[in-house]
């Protein structure tokens, strides 16, 4: 028999949460205020672009394991077991996290809990969030004490959203230590399959579980800007970044992965979070314990005027009039969140400077179009090129690697790439006549 849970927020963790929960052979009720996403989701549909998550979603939805409501109070009355997966964005003009959404979960669902429950927040939160809530809980809730607070941060990515939930490398609880309480037994029952597979389980207070995920973060970030800023005394010196990047990584103590130099890192978690995580240890009166991540941020912001600015070099020194056709939109590939993206970030800029940009992605078009009105839409990748002056890679998709430059000679108006996710072969651009530039390369 699975365990009854209710996930609220239906966003790219939320509703990944909920499918997966129900795959692994649990009730769930997933809950928003969102009716139209509900709608969608009820049908089997998801409403963004994640890879299998479809599948997975549809499969459970026919078998009645996942449903979905707007009603808190229809979620209180079917589970004791509730997950907090709403958004948690920066705020407009300040570094910190906005939380409104987790605590507009926590004011309406306490209320009504008249039975022993466990709250397990997923959100990335500001360190001491998950204490305030819990006091919060325990003074809202009918049922007092024996309502809990623990932090069970999520550490997926998109575009492999479903793999890292069902399979991920580790499981990170946070729990009140002063309270011998039901959370980890709790935890222990939901992801038996997975603890089964012997991934490891670590268990912390809530404090330290909340700074697990914005380390983990704040690490990942600083090793992208880390590349990033040896791509620039690359640049300098006329030395390759890649080539340098997997010499590096056979080092085990360095490793290879997130070290791909570009134009950055972009989405709805690695920048906001860096940037929150800065403004709650000043806060805490650590702010200078993180004066660094201020010098990751501006590398890697300093990647996109990069790529503005090659793109001006090659285009002969003036953007105004230039035609340049942009592949890829996404933060990333596999995915059609384009929040935050450098991708779309460097199409804005290079228009502003005079030119006419076509921008192609092969999901995030529809986003785009909300987010960017102002920015041309092509409806493949010719259409793009169509009379380029120069052509821009943004964001990796297999698409784009694998394109062909014979392909997009009789298309383009001059034969220059630049490539801004060093994902391209140079040597085939190259020898097909083009004048192909990576981020740091020779
Ligand atoms: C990230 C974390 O990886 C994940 O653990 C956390 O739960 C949420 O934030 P995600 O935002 O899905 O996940 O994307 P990620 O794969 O980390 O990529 C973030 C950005 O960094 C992308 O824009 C990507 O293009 C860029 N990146 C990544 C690089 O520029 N170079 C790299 O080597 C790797």
């Amino acid at each position: 028999m699975g365990c009854r849970i209710a996930v609220f927020g239906t966003g790219y963790l939320g509703a990944t949460h909920a499918a997966c929960m129900a795959e692994l052979g649990h009730e769930v009720i997933g809950v928003d205020v969102d009716t139209a996403k509900l709608e969608k989701l009820a049908a089997g549909e998801v409403p963004f672009y994640e890879p299998g998550l479809a599948e997975v979603l549809k499969a459970n939805v026919d078998s009645g394991r996942v449903r979905f409501t707007t009603s808190y109070e229809t979620a209180a009355e079917f589970a004791d077991i509730h997950f907090i997966g709403v958004a948690t964005p920066q705020k407009r003009g300040e570094f910190a996290a906005d939380l409104t959404y987790v605590d507009s979960v926590v004011t309406k669902l306490a209320p009504l809990l008249t039975r022993p429950s466990v709250i397990f927040g997923k959100s990335t939160v500001p360190v001491g969030t998950a204490a305030r809530l819990s006091e919060m809980v325990r003074r809202l809730a009918p049922v007092g004490n024996a309502a809990e607070v623990a932090w069970n941060p999520e550490f997926l990515r998109e575009g492999f959203a479903v793999q890292d939930t069902l399979h991920p490398d580790r499981i990170v609880l946070g729990v009140d230590t002063d309270r011998r309480g039901r959370a980890e037994e709790v935890a222990r029952e939901v992801y038996s399959d997975i603890i089964a597979e012997g991934v490891p389980f670590v268990i912390t207070d809530l404090e330290t579980s909340e700074l697990v995920k914005t380390a983990a973060n704040a690490f990942l970030a600083t090793k992208i800007s880390f590349i990033n800023a040896m791509a620039e005394v690359c640049e300098a010196a006329g030395a390759d970044v890649s080539e340098l990047a997997d010499a590096i990584g056979y080092d085990a103590r360095i490793g290879r992965r997130f070290l791909n130099a570009g134009i950055g890192f972009g989405g709805g978690c690695l920048p906001k979070d860096i940037r929150a995580f800065m403004a709650r240890a000043g806060e805490l009166g650590a702010n200078q314990a993180l004066t660094f991540l201020r010098e990751v941020d501006s590398i890697n912001m300093r990647r996109r005027t990069k790529m503005m600015e090659m793109t001006r070099e090659i285009a002969g020194g003036s953007l105004i009039g230039a035609r340049v056709a942009v592949l890829g939109a996404a933060f990333k590939p596999d995915s059609d969140d384009i929040r935050d993206s450098p991708a779309l970030n460097i199409a804005g800029q290079i228009q502003l400077q005079g030119a006419s940009v076509a921008v192609y992605d092969p999901k995030a078009m529809e986003n785009s179009r909300k987010l960017f009105p102002t920015l041309d839409y092509a409806s493949d990748v010719n259409e793009a090129c169509s009379g380029a002056d120069v052509t821009l890679v943004l964001t990796e998709w297999d698409e784009f690697r694998r394109l062909n430059p014979a392909d997009l000679d009789p298309i383009v108006r001059a034969r220059r790439i630049i490539d801004g996710r060093n994902c391209l072969d140079q040597a085939k651009w190259r020898s097909s006549g083009w004048e192909y530039r990576g981020m740091g390369r020779r």
